[in-house]
């Protein structure tokens, strides 16, 4: 599939930080059998217990203190600094296990648990603690600071520029996705009807597996490395 290969477009899901102790959301046990998605992954939650919604995003935010990238995170670091064209690493994860496995240029299309929102000035500014004892915003000092993570019935971040890199890919693949969240759900089929290759790799067939030119099914930790490998004709 390398042969030819002048643009890609990587688009990761939860499953790609599985193996580093990151839960998912809808496999057995993932976050959303744990928590209400309408109470702490919407709007509306968030005006009804801000208070419930800062705490679910602190402790995330301090778990990252106890996960490492894995072989998958690191293998896409490697193929940004080796790929010899475009590479777009667009990622529907908050954690920031893409930039500490080497990324340096990663898409977070769902915002960043490292990262905070002023509801009062708009300002996103780097954020590493925690955000319960309201602390005020680093620019205008309004107390009103809510996590940098887009909710349903929120706009994704950087779309325009996602479906421009789409509308040129060679090539699509997908890691760790489920498939069921949209617009990330819909993009193999955008980069498809224009003409791009399309790969799956996740632990088994996503919603959209049927749509995929090609589907591998088995750990990202293996699947990843493997792949990226034998693009960059490397042992
Ligand atoms: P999901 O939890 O929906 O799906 C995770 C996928 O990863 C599943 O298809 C698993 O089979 C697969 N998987 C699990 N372990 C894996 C492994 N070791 N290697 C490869 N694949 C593995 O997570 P997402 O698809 O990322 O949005 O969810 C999409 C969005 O839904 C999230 O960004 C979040 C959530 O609600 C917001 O919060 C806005």
């Amino acid at each position: 599939m390398s042969a030819g290969i002048e643009s890609i477009v990587v688009l990761t899901g939860a499953g790609i930080s599985a193996e580093s102790g990151i839960d998912t959301f809808r496999d057995a046990g993932g976050l959303w059998e744990q928590h209400s998605i309408y109470d702490v992954a919407t709007p509306e939650g968030f005006a009804r217990d801000p208070d419930l919604v800062l705490r679910f995003y602190d402790e995330r935010r301090a778990g990252l203190a106890r996960v490492e990238p894995n072989a998958a995170h690191i293998a896409l670091a490697r193929l940004e600094a080796e790929f010899a064209g475009e590479l777009l690493l667009v990622t529907q994860n908050v954690d920031d296990l893409h930039e500490r496995g080497g990324s340096r240029n990663v898409c977070h299309m769902h915002g960043e648990l490292k990262s905070a929102l002023c509801t009062s000035c708009g300002t996103r500014s780097r954020w590493e603690t925690t955000m319960i004892d309201r602390p005020a915003c680093p620019v205008c000092r309004a107390p009103t600071l809510r996590p940098d993570v887009v909710w349903f019935g929120e706009m994704p971040y950087q779309m325009q520029r996602i479906e421009e890199a789409l509308a040129r890919c060679d090539l699509f693949v997908s890691v760790g996705t489920s498939g069921a969240v949209y617009p990330a759900a819909g993009f193999v089929a955008q980069a498809k009807a224009m003409g791009a290759q399309t790969l799956e790799l996740n632990l088994e067939p996503s919603e959209g597996t049927a749509i995929f030119h090609e589907a591998r099914h088995g750990p990202a930790s293996q699947l990843v490395p493997e792949w990226t490998r034998a693009l960059l004709n490397v042992s």
